[in-house]
């Protein structure tokens, strides 16, 4: 897995780097932020999952490059305004000081702007196979991305600090902030490959991004207690010193890491809807809840 990890960091990272080049960015320290915010490390597992669902349906690599690229400039968008003091005001990420620190406050904030802007320029001019196969990826893109989806769930998280939540509210919180993305990276996946896969595909795949996107949140809820933050590369601690709503803190952590492995059961066996081979996506499912950063 962690070589299968790799193959696909390398690759979605030399895309990042020629997609950036490409921008015609036109202000020098704009461009050096937007740099630092999107190739400053990252587990890059939102490409790697669009990689290995295009190739799971019978794709290559090539078809995924820019739906890849696209997703983790909103991935890495979303942790850059994440991390602003109105947000979560972290000092942290990727093992790297954030983006406000290294640069200032409206940097970051135009660099993020930047970046989610750019996704969707690149999904505008990459050579899909015909322009509803462009719109669809589009699609997928802007609705798991913005105020029905990623946004939303941030939204959610910021005005539910210190307060209690019903089990109910943090998942929809949960789904929204961080499964959304992944839902999209799974979706787009499949629409690199063919425009409209059929829909028991598209639905087995769904249930899977789901269950896999969820688990990735309360995972990450696990982590912030007791992940170390050199190996996580921000902040350990970080939800408990600003009283975030997370999954340990309703169900306490044997509570949470039950409801992670028993989404992880969900995702592998909404699989065996899927006629491909879904071996490297079972795997990465495994991964969400074994990994330590
Ligand atoms: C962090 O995402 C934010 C969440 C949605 C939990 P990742 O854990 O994928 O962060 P990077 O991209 O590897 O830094
Ligand atoms: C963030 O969730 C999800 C995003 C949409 C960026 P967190 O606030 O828990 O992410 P980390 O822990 O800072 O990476
Ligand atoms: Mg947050
Ligand atoms: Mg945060
Ligand atoms: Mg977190």
């Amino acid at each position: 897995m962690q070589s299968a990890l790799q193959i696909a960091r390398e690759r979605v990272e030399q895309q990042l780097q020629q997609h950036i080049r490409q921008l015609d960015l036109q202000h020098q320290r704009l461009a050096e932020a937007m740099t630092y915010g999107v190739l400053n490390g990252g587990k890059r597992l939102r490409p790697f999952l669009v990689y290995a669902t295009a190739e799971a349906l019978g794709g290559n690599r090539e078809q995924a490059d820019s739906a890849a690229v696209a997703l983790e400039m909103v991935h890495s968008y979303s942790l850059v305004h994440d991390d602003l003091p109105a947000m979560d005001d972290d000092d942290l990420r990727r093992g790297k000081p954030t983006c406000h620190i290294a640069f200032d406050e409206a940097t970051a904030i135009l660099a993020g702007d930047g970046l989610l802007t750019a996704a969707f320029e690149i999904l505008a001019n990459a050579p899909y196979q015909n322009d509803a196969q462009r719109l669809t990826l589009i699609r997928l893109l802007s609705s798991n991305a913005g105020g029905a989806g990623m946004v939303a769930g941030q939204s959610i998280d910021l005005t539910n600090v210190g307060k209690q939540m019903t089990l109910a509210e943090l998942e929809n919180m949960h789904r929204h902030k961080t499964g959304a993305l992944i839902r999209a990276a799974v979706l787009m996946g499949a629409c690199c490959v063919t425009e409209q896969p059929d829909s028991a595909t598209l639905d087995s795949l769904t249930r899977y991004a789901d269950a896999i996107g969820l688990a990735f949140q309360v995972w990450d809820d696990i982590l912030d207690i007791e992940g170390d933050t050199l190996v996580l590369g921000k902040n350990q601690g970080a939800d408990l010193a600003l009283n975030k709503p997370t999954y340990p803190a309703l169900l306490g952590m044997d509570g949470a890491r039950s409801k992670a492995l028993e989404l992880v059961d969900d995702a592998i066996a909404a699989l065996s809807g899927i006629d491909g081979d879904v071996s490297v996506l079972k795997q990465l499912a495994d991964y969400i809840i074994t990994r330590d950063h």
